[in-house]
């Protein structure tokens, strides 16, 4: 046998011998790589006389081209074994348990809003919707509190930076001044000639967020109102009262549910109301229906005259009533919060222990149970 013929063999036994893709590429460089036996007998070609040259050059060349193909061969062979071993070897096994999900809950206090829509939507109110930001008009002008009044300072206004136009937005105060944009509204939608002096009623509720520099146990300075505001011919204060004690019996679920109304001053109504809770707060919980303590959960009352004519009505035509909840005070009521500042808060172990599961979403008929 040749020397070449041998190198070959020896080659081709060692290709078909590399069990996997690093001992084949220790051949591929035993061979091919620079200093290889492949590659050197290939730098000796140079020294050949032509004629050595022409006969041997052909021989080295040709065993060169078998020897990288037979690598290449050997390798897609090698990859094709690999990934064999490993479709057999690894599994998906699709009855072994998922990993475990945290589950989001329900804020409490959308849970109560949800709640509070469902009986409301029962007795016939629809949704309305206004800015979180508002104007002094709509926030306080319109809703007849007089320019430079002291009761401006009631609410503790977040006010915003004066704007390109001297204007002074704030964050809304409460929920009233979409009363204000819903009568406006109402007015401007119909054309004298189709609405034909008809244009209320009206009877709608508002949930939202409110802002008011304020934080203690009853206080955050962002919390939640549902307005409600009712339009008609014939709308007196018995409504208001029914509306309230029908409203709160039904949201507590109990009958054993004391309240008061206490006169009160509002200069968007008259006469004004705010209305109680009897609750109990001794003992780090805060237990309804129970106990010597009294907690306020709504402003209401007869909207004034100044606020119809402001936004378009006639009051010697339109009455109605109006009133504002504070709906975190009430979630924090039925479902024993002691101080309304860890709402939110935004501590992951509050929500855990306080949260909804959103299966318990509530509706009209639960509402009405
Ligand atoms: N806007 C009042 C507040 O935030 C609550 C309120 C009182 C709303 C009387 C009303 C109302 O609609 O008639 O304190």
């Amino acid at each position: 046998m040749t020397d070449l013929a041998q190198l070959e063999a020896d080659l081709s036994a060692q290709i078909a011998a590399a069990a996997d893709a690093a001992a084949l590429d220790a051949v591929r460089v035993a061979a091919l790589g620079k200093s290889g036996s492949v590659s050197e007998l290939l730098k000796t070609l140079g020294a050949l006389s032509p004629d050595e040259r022409r006969e041997r050059g052909p021989l080295v060349n040709g065993l060169r081209d078998r020897i990288g193909a037979a690598l290449a061969t050997r390798k897609t062979a090698l990859e094709a074994a690999e990934l064999d071993a490993r479709l057999a070897a690894e599994r998906v096994d699709l009855s072994l348990p998922a990993p475990p999900e945290r589950r989001g809950r329900v804020h409490p206090t959308m849970q109560t809003m949800d709640e509070m829509i469902a009986i409301f939507a029962e007795m016939g109110f629809s949704l309305a919707e206004g800015p979180d930001i508002e104007d002094d008009f709509h926030n306080f002008t319109a809703l007849n509190f007089p320019p430079k009044h002291p009761a401006r300072e009631m609410h503790d206004t977040f006010w915003l930076p004066e704007d390109e136009n001297g204007e002074r937005k704030v964050l809304r105060t409460h929920t009233s001044p979409v009363q204000v944009r819903v009568m406006q509204t109402l007015n401007r939608q119909l054309p004298a000639w189709i609405a034909n002096g008809q244009k209320p009623p009206i009877r709608i509720m508002v949930p939202g967020r409110t802002y008011r520099s304020d934080s203690d146990a009853t206080h955050t300075p962002m919390f939640h109102q549902m307005e409600g505001l009712v339009i008609g011919e014939d709308i007196h204060m018995g409504h208001l009262k029914w509306t309230m004690e029908t409203f709160v019996s039904r949201f507590f679920e109990t009958p054993g549910v004391e309240v008061r109304f206490r006169p009160h001053h509002f200069p968007f109504t008259e006469p004004s109301a705010e209305m109680d809770v009897r609750c109990d707060r001794s003992g780090g919980e805060i237990r309804v229906g129970q106990g010597d303590d009294w907690l306020e959960v709504v402003g209401a009352g007869m909207v004034h005259p100044n606020v119809l004519r402001n936004c378009g009505l006639d009051p010697d035509k339109w009455q109605g009533f109006a009133f504002g909840f504070g709906i975190d005070r009430l979630g924090a009521l039925k479902y024993g919060m002691p101080d309304l500042r860890d709402m939110f808060a935004g501590d992951r172990r509050w929500i855990e222990h306080y949260g909804f599961s959103a299966f318990q979403a509530p509706n009209a008929a639960t509402a009405l149970s």
